[in-house]
């Protein structure tokens, strides 16, 4: 054979692969036997082995995987990656229904109803066809590139009909079946198994050994079509029947309905059908099905307001409760905790869960000894619902609060308005204990090499009493490495992660101080409006409430911190010890015509929405989706509709494109 003719064998097995194989994994109905298509696959992998300068690129043999990395590299998605806001009930759902009504005057809507696979998103590019890049959702705005291993599925198609650059989203999973097939093997090697397919899916995904994500059947389904401006396709069913045509595996469940009832009726068919499905889903995704009306209806920072996921009820299962224990928190705060007999519940073993505080017990007559409720709130946390009232329940003792510190046994405290208990004994160790747990984490100065049982043993042996003597460590070498289990290479690790921890950037150093009702988010806007500690310090509660997203709570609560003589001290000797007390993110630039201003932004614009919202928030002003009289300025593009009427009613000032970059001039 010349070797024209063994490309031409080769691209002829090819094409005919590739129809059965889409056949098979992207309509479900395959019109030959296995045993054919393997057969034929034989043939070109010989071919190929004999004449391997001439493997097509497009080749299925290149779904096996082979390709080992050595980390994921980041990817800033095209636009950012959103996710959706939950409904839980159908009062939920109905207003969901009445703010699109209201913000687009009509009524009758046409949404898609489709299913929530319970996996994780994927955006796949397409270049003239060809499949170059899937990259996983990460924060929303970058993701990771997990190319490699999205070759290896087979249900995503390398090469498609349309020759232009797409990019389409969608869910990658796991199925029931294969799932319990890998669970099976790791077993047999002796591995831990995977909670639930969606963990194993991600952790496929993550491999960066492809030949192991190719040997697990990862498979997808696509739900979202990124390139709405083609004047074709005008609708969300219009698009997936598109994507389907093309080439993409789309789940044949949605449908199109008319307003609330039809929509509530989807949802209570596919609730009894939940369990039957070959993979896991954990709710409805309800979208309005005309792109038209996307824009106008508009967005919150994090989720579109066209669209919602009605989540399922959570999974409830009855077990013992064995015990009532409570533990203290780093602001002192009890909780108490219900130690269960094990059970399985929505993918896990639970053998604990929380019963909030002494009011939920007393006022719900939960009872030890009893069977018990539980769910996992968000899908996550397990809690005590209520007792089951059975035969043996009268039986049992009625439950009694905790008087004293289950740690310190100092007296436990209830403040006015609250129904929390707390240990206000500054000195509880637990309470130390949980603040510098809270002060090494990843997200607050992430001093890694420091694990829980290593900071309770520095702190009984009385190293570290409080989080400014860990910068202290260092000088203590030899006491330390002859503690138990704490040999010269973990004091090492430890003493480096604690130096590096000094030139953390100071957004961090303020989440990890732990001051009420400072989360990251909130540590991170007071950084990129004061930039240093001297100018938190000096800040009035009303500078801080100027800033937006910070309340009157908040800002008492930042006040009243710095007020204390201790804090005060703390961070002088942190300051002492070389701990960077400077914010290295970008500052925000005041603007008077932005900063703490709200926009909305509606209709075409020279450039994507989020491209405006970004600058409006880097001047710390606020885009909303909708006009209130709240807002201050309405950026109007060309086909502005019922925001444009409603800012006018409300004389609301309305600038253009144009006028918004001269007010960034200014
Ligand atoms: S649409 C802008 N459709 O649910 C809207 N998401 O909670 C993008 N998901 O991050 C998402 N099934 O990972 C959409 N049929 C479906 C979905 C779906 C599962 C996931 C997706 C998203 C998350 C939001």
């Amino acid at each position: 054979m010349n070797k024209e003719m063994i490309i031409e064998n080769m691209r002829s097995y090819i094409e005919q692969l590739k129809i059965w194989s889409k056949e098979y994994y992207v309509n479900d109905n395959p019109s030959v036997e296995d045993a054919e298509y393997d057969a034929l696959m034989k043939k070109l992998i010989e071919l190929e082995f004999l004449y391997p300068d001439l493997t097509q690129t497009d080749s299925p043999t290149q779904y096996v995987g082979g390709t080992v990395i050595e980390k994921f590299e980041k990817f800033e998605h095209t636009t950012p990656m959103l996710s959706l806001a939950n409904a839980f009930s159908k009062e939920d759902l109905v207003n969901f229904n009445e703010q699109i009504e209201r913000n687009i005057d009509k009524i009758n809507i046409k949404y898609y109803c489709e299913l929530k696979i319970d996996g994780l998103s994927i955006s796949l590019h397409y270049k003239n066809g060809k499949l170059i890049k899937g990259v996983t959702r990460g924060d929303g705005i970058t993701g990771e590139d997990v190319t490699s291993n999205v070759m290896t599925i087979k249900s995503i198609p390398h090469v498609i009909s349309l020759k232009n650059d797409i990019e389409v989203r969608g869910e990658i999973y796991l199925s029931k079946a294969e799932f319990e097939r890998i669970n099976k093997e790791r077993i047999k090697n002796g591995e831990a198994k995977f909670a639930n397919p969606r963990n194993a899916a991600a952790g496929t995904l993550r491999q960066l050994d492809s030949k192991i994500a190719a040997s697990r059947k990862l498979d997808i389904w696509v739900y979202y079509f990124m390139n709405r401006d083609s004047n074709e396709i005008i609708n969300h069913a219009q698009s997936l029947e598109y994507m389907n045509k093309i080439g993409f595996k789309v789940n044949p469940e949605g449908m199109l309905v008319n307003g609330i009832d039809e929509m509530w009726n989807y949802i209570e068919k596919q609730t009894l059908k939940r369990n039957s499905f070959d993979y896991e889903i954990d709710g409805i995704v309800i979208k309005v099905n005309d792109f038209s009306l996307y824009e106008e209806i508009g967005y919150t920072a994090k989720t579109p307001k066209w669209a919602i996921a009605y989540k399922f009820p959570a999974e409830i299962k009855q077990s013992k409760l064995l015990d009532i224990f409570p533990t203290i928190g780093r602001t002192g705060r009890v909780t108490y905790n219900a130690k269960l007999e094990p059970l399985q519940l929505a993918g896990t073993t639970v053998r604990a869960a929380t019963l909030h505080n002494a009011e939920f017990i007393i006022e719900k007559d939960i009872r030890i000894g009893a069977m018990v409720k539980i769910k996992k709130a968000g899908d996550i946390i397990p809690e005590v619902i209520s007792p089951v009232k059975d035969d043996n329940f009268s039986k049992l003792s009625i439950w009694k609060k905790a008087l004293v510190c289950p740690e310190c046994s100092n007296l436990l405290e209830i403040t006015d308005g609250e129904v929390d208990q707390y240990c206000v004994n500054i000195d509880c160790p637990k309470k130390i204990i949980r603040s510098m747990e809270h002060f090494t984490s990843r997200e607050a100065m992430n001093i890694e090499g420091l694990s829980i049982k290593n900071i309770e043993k520095l702190f009984a042996e009385k190293f570290i009493l409080s989080v400014s003597d860990l910068y202290k460590l260092n000088t203590m070498k030899d006491k330390i490495i002859n503690l138990e289990n704490f040999g010269e290479k973990s004091f090492t690790n430890m003493i480096n992660a604690i130096e590096i921890s000094k030139k953390n950037s100071l957004e961090k150093l303020i989440f990890a101080l732990g001051i009420r009702h400072v989360g990251k988010k909130t540590a991170k806007i007071i950084c990129e409006n004061f930039n240093t500690i001297e100018n938190i310090m000096n800040a009035t509660q009303i500078e801080l409430e100027q800033i937006y997203d910070i309340g009157i709570i908040v800002a008492q609560s930042i006040i009243d911190w710095f007020k204390i003589k201790q804090n005060k001290r703390l961070i002088r000797e942190l300051i002492n010890f070389g701990v960077n007390m400077n914010y290295n993110g970008q500052k925000k630039i005041e603007n008077i015509y932005i900063t703490n201003k709200t926009f909305v932004i509606t209709g075409s614009l020279s450039r994507p929405r989020e491209y405006f919202q970004k600058i409006i928030e880097s001047h710390n002003g606020k885009v909303s989706g909708s006009v209130s009289s709240k807002t201050n300025y309405v950026i109007i593009g060309s086909d502005a509709g019922s925001k444009l009427e409603k800012a006018q009613k409300l004389n609301i000032k309305i600038i253009t494109e144009l006028d918004f970059n001269k007010l960034l001039e200014e």
